[in-house]
């Protein structure tokens, strides 16, 4: 039996991720030790495990250091590599929206050139040149993005909105949805066919924990 390495978003995703590998039947106790350590493997060695920024999960997948890997969809749009998805996770709901002040008009052209401040340029680019034709002017920051269009730093933002309350809070709206997200399975491309036993029996275990084994009929 071939392990396979899965490369899992620190914090809440890999708490989640790891609940539903073990109700899949593997052993993921090590991942229970209050550590600092990043590289962990399970008691029968079926599984190693990874601990890297949610960010850079799919970078660790598509170079094949990762066999799998658990990241959220806002990050695979944004990062957009060449990999397999697998499954939808169903945790870590929340979708990609464009943010404003409420009543902010994103069509009333007389405003100039749009200032969009967010985590996610690639995906904030593509999205207003794909739905509105237009160029804007993206604004890269790291965190607290609703602060730039209350300070001025930008007209609206491209964010995560999971319950609405940090909108709310700070007086602003969705303006438009631009893609509904959770966690998502990735695998490598090479890894699909050098370990397809393992990595299949993997995607059929989650597969029933999700019951989504008989909507596919699998
Ligand atoms: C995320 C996101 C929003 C907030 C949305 O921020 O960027 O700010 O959560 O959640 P809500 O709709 O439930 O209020 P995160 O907590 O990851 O911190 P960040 O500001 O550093 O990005």
């Amino acid at each position: 039996m071939k392990s396979i390495t899965i490369a899992l978003a620190k914090g809440r995703l890999a708490d989640k991720a790891t609940e539903l590998l073990t109700q899949a039947g593997y052993d993921c106790r090590v991942l229970q030790e209050d550590s600092r350590k990043l590289i962990f493997t399970n008691g029968d060695g079926s599984l190693r495990f990874i601990m890297a920024k949610p960010a850079d999960v799919p970078t660790y997948v598509e170079s094949g250091v990762a066999d799998v890997g658990v990241a959220g969809k806002d990050t695979l749009l944004e990062d957009n590599r060449n990999l397999f998805e697998v499954l939808d996770l169903g945790f870590g709901a929340c979708r990609l929206a464009v943010c404003g002040p409420i009543g902010f008009d994103l069509d009333d052209y007389s405003r100039g050139k749009l200032r969009v401040a967010t985590k996610y340029p690639n995906v904030s680019r593509r999205y207003f040149a794909a739905e509105k034709h237009e160029a804007v002017e993206i604004i890269k920051l790291n965190g607290s993005i609703e602060l730039a269009p209350l300070v001025g730093l930008s007209d609206v933002i491209v964010d995560i909105v999971e319950s609405g309350r940090t909108l709310k809070e700070n007086k602003l709206d969705v303006l438009e949805t631009v893609a509904a997200c959770s966690a998502r399975m990735v695998v490598n491309q090479a890894s699909m066919k050098l370990k397809a036993e393992e990595i299949s029996t993997l995607i059929r275990r989650l597969r029933r924990v999700l019951g989504q084994d008989k909507e596919r009929g699998v």
